[in-house]
């Protein structure tokens, strides 16, 4: 029997309909902007977070590092999340590509409030880097997909301002965001300077994320894709799923956070697991096995025995991810799996 993957919302496959849009996408070479649906996609995803302008580009850590370049230069501090995925998981990218010097703050299931921002801004001084970005990540990945609420990143971004400071969202899940917080796409985007959505990630799309900001910043985003090797040829066919992710799967994020709560109250209710199910607002179920006495890499392999698939996610932590292929029973067979590793003292 098929195993239940729950180790990333990236597992997804593309279905039929999806892979139909795909074969059928009108092409042209996007290095010359000539792909229709390439341009279709971006205008699409700008219009969705109301900015000016979006470009098209091969993943998320592409997306969120081009954003980076787009507000600095060499020897400026980026303000983030202990644990944001732009610090820590894209192999130290922003030092290498961009000179840039990062300020973590530990954050409440990695969401930064006005307040420690404000204690980490820079002030003028020969000693010191020039303080000038905040970025903040919703959905937060290691946050157990924590959601920021509106007010807050509004005042974080009412700080920056004054501070002369940039607004950057790691949007990588930014519709599941919304799906959960209760507010538009519009609405998030507005206090950022730029915003880096992903279509691989819970919405069925097999590669793709979009930077979204003001026409003038998109126009040296290309050349900047163009530098970091990101330019594609006749990616319509890839930006067609995309498309066909906006259209289809996005109303559906919901079923995905019913499931994950769920699981979590399982989880919760197994003698050897340690979580609270209060925490999980999205899709992405992290928990802790300490009470097993085993590293989280013995546990995975004795879940992978019963069929069911996880990754390792800190020292004592493993994550399990819902998505577009886990429906109910998937979830109940995954919950029996995970109850006959976890659940016996
Ligand atoms: C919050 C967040 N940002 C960025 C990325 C990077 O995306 P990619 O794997 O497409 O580079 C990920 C990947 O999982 C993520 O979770």
């Amino acid at each position: 029997m098929e195993k239940i993957d729950l180790r990333s919302d990236t597992v997804t496959r593309p279905g039929p309909e999806m892979r139909r849009a795909m074969a059928q996408a009108e092409v042209g070479d996007d290095v010359f902007s000539e792909d229709p649906t390439v341009n279709l996609l971006q205008e699409k995803t700008a219009e969705l977070l109301g900015k000016e302008a979006a470009l098209f580009v091969p993943s998320g850590t592409m997306s969120n590092q081009i954003c980076l370049r787009l507000l600095t230069r060499p020897g400026d501090e980026v303000i983030c999340d202990l644990h944001a995925h732009v610090y820590r998981n894209e192999a130290a990218a922003g030092a290498v590509m961009a000179g840039l010097s990062f300020y973590p703050l530990a954050g409440d299931q990695g969401r930064l409030s006005r307040d420690q921002v404000a204690s980490a801004i820079q002030p003028e001084n020969i000693h010191y880097p020039r303080t000038r970005v905040v970025a903040l990540e919703n959905t937060n990945n290691r946050g157990n997909g924590a959601v920021y609420d509106l007010a807050e990143i509004r005042a974080i971004a009412a700080l920056a301002r004054e501070n002369g400071l940039f607004m950057h969202l790691d949007g990588a899940r930014l519709l599941h965001a919304c799906a959960a917080g209760g507010y538009s796409p519009r609405e998030l985007a507005a206090p950022f300077d730029t915003v880096s959505i992903c279509l691989s990630k819970g919405l069925g799309a097999p590669v793709g994320s979009v930077v979204v900001s003001d026409a003038e910043r998109i126009r040296d985003a290309v050349k900047i894709r163009k530098q970091y090797g990101g330019g594609m040829r006749q990616a319509g066919i890839l930006a067609a799923a995309g498309i066909y992710a906006l259209e289809h799967n996005v109303e559906r994020l919901g079923e995905d956070h019913r499931r994950a709560k769920k699981l979590a109250q399982a989880l919760a209710g197994m003698k050897l697991v340690k979580l609270n199910p209060d925490h999980i607002q999205t899709n992405i179920v992290i928990f802790d096995i300490s009470p097993t006495g085993q590293t989280p890499a013995q546990v995975q392999a004795r879940l992978e025995e019963e069929g069911v698939r996880v990754i390792p996610f800190g020292p004592t932590t493993l994550r399990a991810v819902l998505h577009l292929d886990i429906d109910d029973r998937d979830l109940e067979r995954a919950i029996k799996g995970l109850g006959r590793v976890l659940g016996d003292g």
